[in-house]
């Protein structure tokens, strides 16, 4: 049998995500060498630098070319000069509705060796996923602008909810909550936002009757905020529209540690298009070119990466790797509190993945 090969659209982007990126590539590659696939890396300069030269985020047949290939992986876009609007529009929000990646996967997990900023949790105390859905929701084009410069000036922004959008998106809750602890809940905000939030809800009840089994659970996204904090082990899975998974997520990345750890993935999870897979965080140019970028949100992204591609065994090693230098050694970036570089970190990475046997066992 053929080893298989996959043609990974890279997109580093803007900031960070060019210094992230490379580790998580070399890390794939000592991944695909010791389970026996490899990667056909497409590099593609797309982002804010690309836009000052061109006008835009991607050449206009952008999606046709990330379309030839298996996944997509991002750094981060983002830069001061282009608004961030346009970096949004420009390029994750087309590539997430063209390929019908409508599930945002985003684990929040403490690992081993990492202090949460909450008090007494232990690692595994916080472990939980939540599903953001991508497609539609309060990111939407509908609404405008009028009377530009006029004191009479408005903006209307509207929130779009279909049966088909909200169902898929809590189908697939359902169906992952089903496969760990069957407990679900879901973000509202049913009081004050009295049209998309009500039918959200409805939606949420009518498929729960399938599932006796289930145990969900309503939250308002304030109280649910609030418990992310004071009550992190009650989740299990967590589902919520574009936004307030987005901030939610921020929340989330915070509790485990630093938002410089937390991952992403962008599902089609039919896998009729390329999926893609990023770390939450953005380009963080305040940190730009100091060395300072943590790159395990991106490794981490890697690892879902291969989870998606049916290479579990793989991304469990990556994920041990990471557990094993946060563990055993104090290499770590300043948003951990360490004082070691993006290359330091990226090497006691490498250096760990090659001290494990096959799927996570230290040798
Ligand atoms: N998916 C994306 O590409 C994405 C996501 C969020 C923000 N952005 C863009 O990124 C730019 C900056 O946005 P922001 O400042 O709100 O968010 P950000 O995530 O870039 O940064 C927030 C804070 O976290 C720190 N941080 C982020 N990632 C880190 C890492 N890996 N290691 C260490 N520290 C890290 C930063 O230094 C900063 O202090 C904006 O242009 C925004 O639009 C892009």
């Amino acid at each position: 049998m053929t080893s298989p090969s996959y043609r990974i659209a890279v997109i580093p982007g803007d900031g960070i995500g060019t210094e992230v990126m490379p580790p998580a590539q070399k890390l794939l590659e000592l991944a695909g060498t010791r389970y026996g696939f490899s990667f056909d890396w497409q590099e593609l300069e797309w982002g804010c630098e690309y836009y000052s030269r061109t006008g835009r985020m991607m050449p206009e047949d952008g999606i046709e070319q990330l379309a030839e290939c298996d996944q997509i992986f991002l750094g981060a876009v983002g830069f001061p000069g282009v608004p961030d609007h346009v970096s949004l529009w420009g390029l994750l929000i087309p590539i997430r509705r063209a390929f019908r990646q409508y599930i945002n996967l985003r684990p929040v997990r403490l690992l081993a060796g990492i202090e949460s900023p909450l008090r007494k949790v232990p690692a595994g105390g916080i472990d939980f996923l939540v599903v953001r859905e991508n497609n539609e929701g309060e990111y939407s084009e509908s609404g405008g602008r009028l009377y530009r410069g006029m004191p009479q000036e408005m903006a209307i922004q509207e929130s779009i909810f279909t049966r088909f959008g909200v169902e898929r998106a809590m189908n697939y809750a359902i169906n992952l909550a089903e496969q760990r602890k069957g407990q679900l809940a879901s973000a509202t905000k049913s009081n004050g936002i009295i049209h998309t939030m009500p039918f959200w809800d409805e939606i949420l009840r009518d498929l729960a009757k399938d599932h006796p089994n289930l145990t969900v659970s309503e939250y308002h996204i304030d109280a649910l905020a609030a418990l992310f904090v004071l009550d992190p082990a009650r989740f299990d899975v967590v589902v919520a529209s574009n936004l307030f998974g987005d901030i939610l997520t921020d929340l989330g990345a915070a509790i485990i540690g630093s938002i410089g750890i937390a991952p992403s993935a962008n599902l089609n999870p039919e896998k009729e298009f390329p999926s893609m897979f990023e770390p939450v965080h953005g380009s963080a140019p305040d940190i730009a070119g100091q060395g300072k970028a943590n790159p395990l949100g991106q490794v981490w992204a890697a690892s879902m990466m291969l989870d998606h591609l049916g290479h579990e065994d793989a991304g469990r090693d990556l994920i041990a790797a990471m557990e094993q230098v946060l563990t055993e050694t104090d290499i770590r970036t300043p948003d951990l509190g360490g004082t070691a570089t993006t290359d330091e970190v990226s090497d006691a990475l490498v250096t760990a993945f090659e001290s494990l046997s096959p799927a996570g066992v230290e040798k």
